[in-house]
C-alpha cells in the first residue's frame, strides 16, 4: 500500500524557497494534515480524515488500549471500514506513539 509520496514530500520540499523544514509549521508537515511522520501516518490520514477533522484525532492523548477501543468504537458504531488486523495494529502503533499517554 506505500505510495510514491516521498517523491512528492521531497519534490515539494525542493520547490520552498529558503523555507525552514521546522517540525510543525513547514507546509511538507502539513501534508498529511500534520500529521506527525511515522508508520501508519497515510492511513490515519486516509482514513480518519474522511469523516471529520483530524483536530478530533490530534486532540487526543489515549493509551494504546484507549486506542484500541477508539478504533473498535468507530468501527462497530460510527462506520468505519473493517480493517485487516495488521493494518488496525499499524494505526493503534502509530497513534499510541504520536497521540498517547507516555513518553510526553
Ligand atoms: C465512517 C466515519 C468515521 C471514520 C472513518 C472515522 N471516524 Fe472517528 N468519529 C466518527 C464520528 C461520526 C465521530 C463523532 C461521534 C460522536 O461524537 O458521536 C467520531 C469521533 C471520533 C473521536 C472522538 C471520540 C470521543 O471520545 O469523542 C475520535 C478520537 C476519533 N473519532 C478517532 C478516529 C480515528 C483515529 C479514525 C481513523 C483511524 C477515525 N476516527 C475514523 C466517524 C468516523
Amino acid at each position: 500500500m506505500a505510495r510514491s509520496c516521498a517523491g512528492l514530500l521531497l519534490a515539494l520540499a525542493v520547490g520552498l524557497p529558503g523555507t525552514t523544514l521546522a517540525q510543525d509549521t513547514a507546509p511538507a508537515a502539513q501534508e498529511f494534515g500534520g500529521l506527525p511522520p511515522g508508520e501508519g501516518r497515510e492511513e490515519v490520514y486516509g482514513l480518519c480524515s474522511a469523516c471529520h477533522s483530524l483536530m478530533i484525532v490530534k486532540q487526543q492523548r489515549l493509551s494504546k488500549a484507549a486506542w484500541q477501543d477508539t478504533l473498535k468504537w468507530m468501527t462497530e458504531t460510527q462506520g468505519m471500514p473493517q480493517l485487516p488486523p495488521e493494518t488496525l495494529e499499524r494505526i493503534t502503533n502509530y497513534l499510541a506513539e504520536h497521540y498517547g499517554t507516555d513518553g510526553d
